[in-house]
């Protein structure tokens, strides 16, 4: 139990007052379950492990629980949720129809890592979707998350579970740390298993398009959707809001952080430069990255946050979110890190994150005479 702020807001308590409560990951326990799906049921705010991250669940029909989602994440409106599911036939109800491409992928990767935005029924308030006429659903695969949205029998609004623009909770300790004493539950049931969020589909435009890279990769889903793309960032900007979660300031350590990108020498060499520079001017230094280049680096004084060897997409996907908090609460000046050499499958949303959390991203190659390929370095 934590103790929190004194607020009369909680539909479950009369303070609010974040419990913690552990769940067999695997087989979680009725009572544990049937607590949380009650709260949910009045109103309340639970924090629950999916597969890729953990998520803050409220009654996805209950505009004043939404609301209070909104709050407890310090999350602007104009931002829309994924609506949670246990089964296919509760998608009929929050949709105007569902698409055969839809009935397709929910056969193969429900429950998963994928969401799916499809056309918004009237019965889906208009806080859940920001005001946009689609609606982003998923079944996800964790069994407790399986288990509360069985026992609830409610269609669920999640987002990840952490303070807005922070980095995804991979860990009950991460929603602790972000949201204690702002909701009323947390179910932990360990680690999560993917470590990044799920794929966004938009079936609504057409070709359709990838709103969000996921474990779901581009690659498999052109084996069934004819046509799928990712969508292009500049365009979405331009564009205004079709996704906001695809703005680039997003999932980030308060501390600053660069990022390399390059051939592994040059990523090697820069990570070396940029920690002697950093060190030289006096600052605390923070390197993520992976085993081959962080043990170049064990010899000088600063903190390393290890992804793992770097040949391993999930590996590094499954640790990212925590090695970016345990190194933004080392009180840092600065984080070096560096981009990964690939950009098909499961790579390409670890790389969408590295990016989106950085700071700066530097092509060192480009700032050489020869000016080997690459933009010239992004301010971000
Ligand atoms: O893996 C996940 O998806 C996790 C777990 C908890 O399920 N949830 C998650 O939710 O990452 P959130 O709110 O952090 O990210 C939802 C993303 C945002 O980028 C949001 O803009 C996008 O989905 N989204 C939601 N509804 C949408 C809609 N109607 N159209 C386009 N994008 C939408
Ligand atoms: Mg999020």
């Amino acid at each position: 139990m934590h103790a929190a702020t004194s607020r009369a807001t909680s539909s479950c308590t009369l303070r609010v007052m974040t419990e913690l409560v552990r769940v067999d990951p695997r087989r979680p326990g009725r009572d544990e379950i049937a607590r949380a799906a009650d709260c949910l049921r009045r109103g309340g705010l639970v924090a629950f492990p999916t597969e890729t991250v953990y998520g803050l669940g409220a009654h996805a029909l209950d505009r004043a629980a939404v609301q209070r989602l909104f709050e407890a994440k310090g999350r602007p409106a104009g931002d829309p949720l994924i609506i949670h599911v246990a089964a296919l036939d509760q998608v009929t109800a929050l949709v105007t129809g569902v698409p055969e491409v839809a009935r397709t992928l929910a056969g193969r990767f429900w429950p998963g890592p994928l969401t799916l935005v499809l056309r918004r029924a009237a019965a889906v308030p208009p806080e859940v979707t920001a005001g946009l006429d689609t609606v982003a659903i998923r079944i996800p695969a964790h069994p407790v998350a399986r288990a509360l949205l069985e026992a609830a029998q409610l269609p669920i609004a999640a987002p990840s579970a952490n303070l807005f623009s922070r980095p995804s909770p991979t860990r009950a300790s991460h929603v602790l740390d972000d949201l204690d004493g702002r909701i009323d539950m947390i179910l932990d049931g360990g680690p999560t298993t993917v470590g990044v969020e799920s794929t966004v589909l938009d079936l609504t435009t057409d070709p359709p398009q990838v709103l969000r890279p996921g474990a779901i990769s581009l690659e498999v889903l052109q084996t069934l959707v004819p046509g799928v793309r990712m969508r292009d960032r500049t365009a979405a900007a331009g564009a205004g809001m079709v996704s906001p979660g695809l703005l680039p300031q997003h999932y980030s350590p308060r501390t600053p952080m660069t990022l390399y990108r390059g051939d592994a020498a040059s990523v090697r060499a820069s990570l070396l430069a940029g920690v002697r520079d950093a060190l030289a001017a006096g600052r605390r230094v923070g390197v993520l990255a992976t085993s081959d280049h962080a043990a170049a680096l064990r010899h000088l004084p600063v903190v390393i946050a290890e992804l793992g060897p770097a040949d391993d997409a999930e590996g590094i996907a499954a640790r990212l979110y925590a090695a970016l908090r345990e190194l933004d609460a080392a009180q840092l000046d600065v984080i070096l890190a560096h981009d990964v050499p690939h950009d098909e499958h499961l790579w390409r949303a670890v790389r969408d994150r590295l990016h989106r959390a950085a700071a700066q991203v530097t092509d060192r190659a480009s700032d050489r005479p020869e000016g080997r390929g690459g933009p010239a370095p992004t301010p971000r």
